[in-house]
């Protein structure tokens, strides 16, 4: 995912700007560069490299480059493949220089009546067009004010944006914008910054404004002016001395429980570039992603652990969604298996780390299958699983050091599900049902949110479980592997025996299990499957079962003698396996606070799995 740094100062900002480019390394990028302006008169001088920050570095290092204004970027392909001219900033008119995240949808209309304008492309991508743009507002009015040219170009734009832009002629400020992806303001003391995200800026600033979709941002050394839809706005300054960062634990007794009150701001730095408004924006799985869509006729998913019961959801999606067939395996039986694959296949292979041995092995017997194209959905940036499929697309989760998996499942989650929509697409889902369903995903983090206020609850009730030894978990369809996600986080901390069961798979064998001694726990969701579902409570309760449900609010099931129901707030359906997700994990979470287990690092488990 590309990042942006801006500083305006009475010093030398290229340093800054590379501090801060390397500081979001961890979002992932294959180039970088940057524009600095040096004094009233000074030229735009722009360095570019491909790969790593280091790199960049040493260019500008070599240049002597230097200014007191500058923006830079590190660049994910999206829009034209991985070269020099293609990474960021891009310039117009030798005036102007520009850096973007995010993807425009109307650029090809752009680019051609840009072109017959008199404009020349230099690159593949969609930013160019915006950088012409504003120089187009610019050189058709002198006096007009950078913000007032931005402001003019972007009405023009389709799709989402964070963005920053300089003018040699007006060498005192920056103009930022945002719309659909991240972007923050550094307040400093005679000198202003932007970001992509704050710690980014971390170096140089503590204090920090959050723009909104609409702010346009002009900074100049001793200003910070925000205007949204014409109007000056005041946003609050933050400051986040006391910041929490990943690898602290701020006021959580625990990482795992800080990971899972993490998750809505997780949530929507995923969702953040690849979806916009109403479109699940596939080119956010980078430059040949449509190409390789087009191709797909089935999808095999292969992961271990908590990233495989991702898998085991995103099966339900691809098959409703994307009315696609979908394979599923544990990477460990997957790689000594005699599969048979067929032509057109997509590999998915997801994982938290992307180092675990079982999933790269997988993942490098299928790169050496013809016709098959390998994608890894991963956490981490720099991993192996990234480096060696043919694309990728990460979690924006931020670091999780406890060993219990939490936001970086329900990020997977979040990326499956646009994995489903844009191959759904090509498979007969309508614009109208897939703007549903994004607008569907743009309420998820919220629902999150609300759904983690039900933690004092869920604390409570964790004190029946503690002196349990084994428990069940039922959930039927598509929160079958929920269940299993939630008994998994049990067991790893706890030690509590919990297995899950498809709900109607009870009187086929695990009944004969249920006494008052083991307790059920049951997610319910309001769908088809409900009324099968309660029968196969009464089940339960009639053999002095206890159950613990976790219910959609909406399907009016009250506390009685044989259950303890807790309400979920109502959701779209789509989103019930990952909303049903969050009181799982505080259930566990909170009975492993009782049992007073080491929770972070439970016994006998690592991290990362890099051993077979
Ligand atoms: O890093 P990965 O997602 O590939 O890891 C896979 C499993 O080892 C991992 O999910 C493990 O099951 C977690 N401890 C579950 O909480």
């Amino acid at each position: 995912m590309c990042g942006i740094v801006g500083a305006i100062a009475r010093r030398n900002v290229a340093d800054i700007l590379l501090e801060g480019l390397k500081r979001l390394e961890y979002r992932g990028y294959d180039s970088a560069g940057m524009s600095l302006i040096d004094g009233p008169d000074g030229e735009i001088v722009t360095i570019k490299t491909v790969g790593k920050v280091a790199r960049l570095a040493a260019a500008a290092s070599d240049e002597g480059a230097s200014g007191r204004l500058g923006i830079a970027h590190t660049r994910w392909a999206t829009h034209g493949k991985i070269t020099r001219a293609n990474a960021h900033p891009h310039e117009s008119g030798g005036r102007l220089s520009l850096v973007h995240n995010g993807i425009i949808e109307n650029h090809e209309e752009l680019r051609r009546q840009l072109r017959s304008k008199g404009y020349e492309f230099t690159t593949d991508t969609d930013t160019e067009v915006i950088a012409h743009l504003i120089h187009q507002e610019l050189s058709g009015d002198e006096g007009a004010s950078l913000l007032d040219a931005v402001s003019r170009a972007l009405g023009k734009l389709r799709g989402a944006y964070g963005l920053c832009v300089i003018d040699r002629r007006q060498p005192d400020r920056i103009v930022a914008a945002r719309n659909g992806m991240s972007l923050v303001v550094g307040a400093g003391i005679g000198e202003n910054f932007v970001a992509s995200d704050t710690p980014a800026l971390g170096q140089v600033t503590d204090r920090f404004l959050y723009l909104e979709d609409g702010d346009l941002a002009e900074l100049t050394s001793d200003s910070i002016r925000i205007v949204n839809q014409g109007r000056e706005i005041e946003r609050e300054i933050a400051t986040l001395s006391g910041k929490v960062s990943d690898m602290d634990k701020g006021s959580y007794q625990h990482f795992m429980q800080k990971e899972i009150f993490e998750q809505p701001r997780a949530i929507r730095d995923t969702l953040s570039g690849r979806v916009s408004g109403e479109r699940a924006l596939e080119e956010a799985f980078g430059v040949d992603a449509g190409e390789i869509f087009d191709q797909v006729r089935q999808v095999q998913i292969v992961a271990c652990g908590t990233s495989f019961h991702a898998g085991l959801v995103a099966k339900y999606w691809l098959e409703s969604i994307a009315r696609m067939p979908c394979q599923i395996d544990i990477a460990s039986d997957y790689r000594y298996r005699d599969i048979i694959v067929q032509p057109g296949t997509l590999f998915v292979a997801v994982s938290q780390s992307g180092e675990t041995a079982d999933t790269l092995a997988a993942l490098r017997y299928a790169n050496g299958l013809e016709h098959t194209a390998t994608l890894a959905i991963c956490n981490v940036a720099t991993s192996s699983l990234v480096r060696e499929s043919d694309f990728c697309v990460l979690t924006m989760a931020g670091q999780e050091i406890g060993v219990a998996s939490t936001k970086a499942f329900t990020t997977q989650l979040t990326l499956l599900l646009v994995l489903a929509i844009v191959l759904g697409r090509r498979n007969g889902l309508s614009s109208e049902d897939e703007a549903r369903l994004v607008r569907d995903m743009n309420r998820l983090p919220a629902l999150v949110e609300k759904t983690l206020g039900l933690d004092r609850q869920i604390r409570k009730l964790s004190r029946q479980f503690s002196d349990k030894h084994h428990s069940l978990y039922l959930g039927r369809g598509i929160q079958y592997p929920v269940a299993k996600e939630g008994a998994l986080k049990l067991k790893e901390i706890s030690y509590i025996h919990a297995e899950a069961y498809p709900a109607g798979e009870l009187k086929h064998g695990p009944l004969a299990l249920v006494d008052s001694d083991m307790p059920v726990i049951v997610v319910a969701p309001n769908n088809d499957l409900l009324d099968k579902l309660r029968s196969n409570l009464s089940e339960v309760s009639a053999r002095g079962g206890k159950l613990y449900v976790f219910a959609d609010e909406s399907i009016g099931l009250e506390n009685d003698r044989n259950h303890k129901v807790i309400k979920l707030p109502g959701c779209p359906e789509v989103l019930d396996p990952i909303l049903f997700t969050i009181p799982l994990q505080l259930l566990a979470y909170h009975v492993a606070v009782i049992k007073g287990t080491d929770i972070d690092h439970p016994r006998n488990l690592a991290k990362s799995v890099t051993v077979e």
